[in-house]
C-alpha cells in the first residue's frame, strides 16, 4: 500500500451512509471526530467505553480487539462486532454503525 493512499471507511448514521477517506494507520475515533460525525467519547485511551460502536471489520482491516477492549466490552459484545473506536487503527476498508 502506498504511503499516500487512502482507505474507505463507511459510517452508517441511521439509514445514511457517510464515506470517510482515512490514511493507513489512522485512528478511527479521531477520523470520525474530524469529519464532524456525532460520535461520543471521553478518554480516548480505552478506559471509559463511551466510544463503543458496532463495526464490520474484514480480516486485515484492523488489528483484532485488544485485551483492553475485550475487558471493557465483554466477550459477548466483542462477538457481536462491538469495538472501542479509540482503539481501532484503520488498515483497510471497514463499516461503522453509529
Ligand atoms: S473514548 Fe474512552 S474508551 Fe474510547
Amino acid at each position: 500500500m502506498e504511503a499516500d493512499s487512502r482507505i474507505a471507511v463507511s459510517v452508517m448514521v441511521g439509514n445514511e451512509c457517510r464515506k470517510l477517506e482515512v490514511k493507513p494507520g489512522e485512528n478511527l475515533l479521531l477520523a470520525m471526530v474530524e469529519a464532524s460525525l456525532p460520535v461520543t467519547f471521553m478518554c480516548t485511551t480505552g478506559k471509559c467505553a463511551t466510544c463503543r460502536l458496532r463495526m464490520e471489520i474484514p480480516d486485515g482491516s484492523a488489528a483484532p480487539p485488544s485485551g483492553t477492549e475485550r475487558y471493557r466490552l465483554g466477550e459477548q459484545a466483542v462477538q457481536q462486532g462491538c469495538r472501542l473506536a479509540c482503539q481501532v487503527f484503520v488498515q483497510g476498508p471497514l463499516t461503522v454503525y453509529l
